[in-house]
């Protein structure tokens, strides 16, 4: 069984403490929270000021952060004193892999590193023994609402095997396109946590969602 990050990009943001508590309720550990900068990806969503509230309103939460913005080093520190719990910054930004991943260790938060579904999954295993969590992209990041892309799941296994060849234990997530169905294929495949907007948020019972969700 996988654990379960709804994103609350799918949120309905006129009440998203009350969405949040309700994914929360339905099994959800952790809360995924997709920031992007219109530059990264054509997209922009939300920034600093908005985890600052959820985090005051949901302290007890587990806030997996991900970064899409060119530069993620210079928002390391302001989103860790948000609330971050993980910081997660994709592997072809611009910003240097290891002084990015020693400034989200200084701030006392966990570690992620991203792959789009263009880029190997190779490019991240030169970090991987500083990594608490690989994040595997199902979909072209910028949107919600996308259809998972199965082939993305041949890097899970390949992940899999790195990391039991080199005695590792970062756990393996993956976003995009996450449903019951493609929930259960990455699960087989060797994914830890499963993130899913549309299908948590975009619904008319969160809870009843996030439930079946867990279960997978
Ligand atoms: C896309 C984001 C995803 C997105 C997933 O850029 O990283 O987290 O919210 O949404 P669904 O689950 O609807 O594909
Ligand atoms: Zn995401």
């Amino acid at each position: 069984m996988a654990m379960l990050a709804p994103s609350v990009l799918s949120a309905n943001f006129a009440h998203l403490e009350q969405d949040c508590r309700d994914a929360l309720a339905g099994g959800a550990k952790l809360l995924h929270y997709d920031v992007m900068d219109g530059h990264f990806v054509p997209n922009l969503s939300f920034g600093v000021p908005v985890l600052k509230s959820l985090h005051a309103a949901l302290p007890e939460a587990f806030y997996d952060v991900h970064l899409m913005l060119t530069d993620p080093i210079d928002y390391v520190k302001p989103f860790a004193q948000a609330g971050a719990s993980l910081i997660n910054f994709h592997v072809e930004s611009n910003s240097d892999p290891v002084e990015t991943l020693a400034a989200i260790r200084a701030e006392g938060c966990k570690t992620g590193m991203t792959v789009k579904p263009k880029t190997p999954v190779e490019s991240v295993f030169p970090y991987l023994d500083q990594l608490d969590l690989v994040l595997i992209m199902s979909v072209e990041p910028g949107f919600g609402g996308q259809s998972f892309m199965a082939d993305m799941l041949d890097k899970v296994r390949t992940l899999v095997k790195e990391r039991e060849r080199r005695g590792l234990n970062f756990l393996i997530e993956i976003d995009g396109g996450i449903n019951t169905k493609t929930g259960v294929q990455a699960v087989e495949a060797g994914v830890d946590v499963l993130v899913a907007g549309s299908t948590a948020f975009s619904v008319p019972d969160v809870k009843a969602a996030c439930q079946a969700l867990s279960q997978l």
